[in-house]
């Protein structure tokens, strides 16, 4: 693992580019197309907030005019109207403040729906690729990571459409003002000042955001990294607890953490810095304006109120120039947190729908694979050139060692994956032409391993037809031999499963699995080694169920129990990715090869099965109950 997030971190690029890039993914979500009322929030903020500039600027003004009617220099005779002016100033000051600050929250309140808008918005759309990508991404991921890729992204956003929009813009607009106002006022010399620490204040800000860009990936890696190992030590609670390994899973996380711990210090000291150089530039600005001002009072150019009106512009100015130090900032560390989310949404999806792609038309159906040949990865391959029709209605099973490719055979049928050549076809349309959705909702699944969402036993048998009726979902339990069991649990359906399942038993599960692939009543079935974590009693009661479930569909059964499997219309023996042996079961024990081996093997293995329960003489014993022992 360490050496994949080696290799990976290269490939972060950082910088004006992609920063740009991630700012114009970022514009649809600022300015949505078809939310004229969102439009309008955006405008109205904006207005709030170049009011709001407005009342700064002109406060300065009301304190120099306060300072210059207090001045001792004011004649005497004008003490009455002396008194007036001040108060009268105070209050336009107080006034201006105050509106100011009104302003600044309502744009805040009308932006946060945009804001929000944008969050929402982007979350989908990830939910929605997420599950738009492969099998092959899907399998490879780390889920605790992934999640907090997309925590992050998403906050990220937030931060980065309110900062955009409310904050850069108008900062400049205030500069620009201040910056006449001092020409108009006090001259070129007091403007270049100015400028030029301005300048050196964004460009030490810029360089040193850039520079604290990288810690923030590595803070942001270790992140990923200590939440992917940590949820995935949660999910293999039981495994640890076999090797009784928590302390090796301890140290694993908190070797992460320690990363973590490493540049988020970083960050802190990096921060100090930062601050402290701001301030350092902003100050030595302030200092020669001073000097410069203290100049001009003494010789009579600039009134008290002036020097006054000076100070109160640069402080003034401090604010939002501090705030634009924190707005890159925050903006740079919003954009990195975004990049890895649009990373994601850039990942394009390895099976995709061919834009001319039809729903399946499905009369048969007919299952045709044409000389496929699969692999997952060049360097191996899987299947090597696999034919076979299933007919309409008929049932073909699949048998042969394991590893030898039969599940493949499903997730190809699925298209979980595209064949490598060859072709695959449902009543003459292959799979690559037709649209995903409309394929997958014509076959039904009972996969080899079954996992459940975290729900109730209702919920998860329900999934196979979602609004199902209360009956249905019984009638569908009935048939796959599961509704007994579920009425002697005290709160029947709504029982709820646990995590991926794992508070059923492994039967029980395969139960539920096959009781909603019933409710989903589709016209081709695909059952992969759907009993084989069920004892024989049952799982000849099952087969029995299945028999019936598949009688007018098109089948495909994947079994090890060659007992499973005698009635299928064709046997498909599979060794080495090619079809070593075809035929009835009759025809296949008579040509005695691979497939005569492997049922003389399992009867021998049955008949001493049968033989240990006989004596064992217990009625009652798990192997008939049908518990087998929890994974
Ligand atoms: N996602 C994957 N990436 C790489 N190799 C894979 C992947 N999935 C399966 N394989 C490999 O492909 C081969 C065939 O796997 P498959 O699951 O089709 O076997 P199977 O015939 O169903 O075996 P079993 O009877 O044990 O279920 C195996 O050797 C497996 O290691
Ligand atoms: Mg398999």
């Amino acid at each position: 693992m360490s050496s994949d997030t080696a290799e990976k971190k290269p490939s972060v690029s950082a910088d004006e580019g992609s920063l740009f890039s991630t700012v114009r993914n970022l514009w649809a979500y600022m300015w949505p197309a078809n939310r004229p009322d969102l439009r309008l929030r955006v405008m109205l903020a904006v207005g709030a907030l170049l009011l709001s500039k407005v009342a700064t600027t002109l406060i300065p003004f009301a304190y120099k005019g306060i300072i210059d009617s207090l001045d001792g220099s004011a004649p005497n005779g004008a003490l009455v109207l002396g008194l007036a002016v001040p108060i009268v100033l105070v209050i336009a000051y107080v006034l201006g403040n105050v509106i100011d600050a009104g302003l600044q929250q309502l744009r805040d309140v009308l932006f946060a729906s945009v804001g929000q808008h944008a969050v929402r918005k982007l979350a989908l759309q990830t939910f929605h690729h997420l599950h738009r990508l492969s099998l092959r991404f899907h399998l490879a991921r780390r889920t605790g990571g992934l999640s907090r890729v997309i925590e992050r992204g998403t906050k990220g956003i937030e931060t980065v459409v309110r900062f955009a929009m409310l904050n850069i813009a108008p900062t400049i607009v205030e500069f620009v003002i201040t910056a006449v106002i001092f020409v108009w006022m006090f001259g070129i010399s007091y403007l270049g000042v100015l400028v030029v620490m301005i300048w050196g204040y964004l460009y030490f800000t810029i360089k040193a955001s850039n520079w604290r860009i990288s810690i923030r990936r590595d803070m942001n890696n270790s992140d990923t990294d200590a939440n992917g190992k940590a949820i995935d030590s949660l999910l293999n609670y039981e495994t640890v607890k076999y090797f009784a390994n928590e302390k090796m899973e301890a140290e694993r996380y908190d070797q992460s953490m320690a990363g973590y711990e490493r540049s988020a210090i970083r960050i802190w000291t990096s921060l100090g810095f930062l601050n402290f150089g701001q301030a350092v530039i902003f100050y030595t600005g302030f200092l020669i304006i001073a000097i410069m001002s203290i100049l001009g009072v003494m010789d009579g150019t600039l009134t008290l109120g002036d020097f006054v009106l000076l100070n109160t512009f640069l402080m003034q100015i401090y604010r939002p120039l501090n705030f634009i130090g924190f707005v890159y900032r925050e903006l740079r560390q919003g954009l990195t947190d975004i990049e890895e989310m649009f990373k994601l949404l850039d990942q394009a999806p390895e099976v995709q729908d061919k834009s001319d792609a039809r729903p399946l038309a499905v009369t048969g159906p007919v299952i045709r694979f044409d000389n496929v040949t699969f692999h997952y990865d060049p360097e191996r391959p899987i299947l090597k050139g696999v034919s076979f029709e299933v007919p309409a209605g008929k049932t073909v099973a699949i048998v042969g060692p394991t590893g030898a490719g039969k599940s493949t055979i499903s997730r190809l049928l699925y298209r979980f994956y595209d064949v490598s050549t060859g072709s695959i076809t449902i009543d003459g349309q292959d799979l690559r032409d037709v649209t995903q959705e409309s394929l997958r909702s014509a076959i039904g699944m009972v996969p080899q391993d079954t996992v459940l969402f975290n729900d109730t036993i209702g919920y998860n048998i329900e999934y196979g037809r979602p609004g199902a009726s209360a009956e249905d979902v019984r009638a569908a339990a009935a048939m796959a031999q599961v509704g007994p069991f579920i009425e002697t649990l005290p709160k029947g359906y709504e029982t709820p499963v646990g995590e991926r399942g794992l508070k059923l038993s492994g039967g029980e599960k395969q139960r539920v699995a096959i009781a909603r692939t019933i409710l989903k009543a589709p016209s081709i079935l695909i059952l992969d080694e759907a009993t084989s974590a069920l004892d024989t009693k049952t799982e000849r009661d099952i087969q029995s169920a299945l028999d019936v479930v598949s009688r007018n569909r098109t089948t495909v059964v994947i079994a090890h129990r060659l007992s499973t499997v005698v009635n299928a219309d064709e046997i498909l023996v599979l060794r080495d990715g090619v079809v070593a042996e075809r035929g009835h079961h009759t025809a296949l024990l008579a040509h005695d090869g691979l497939y005569a081996q492997m049922w003389n093997r399992q009867r021998e293995a049955t008949e001493a099965e049968e033989k240990l329960l006989q004596t064992a003489n217990d009625p009652d014993g798990f192997v008939k109950r049908g518990l087998p022992a929890a994974e």
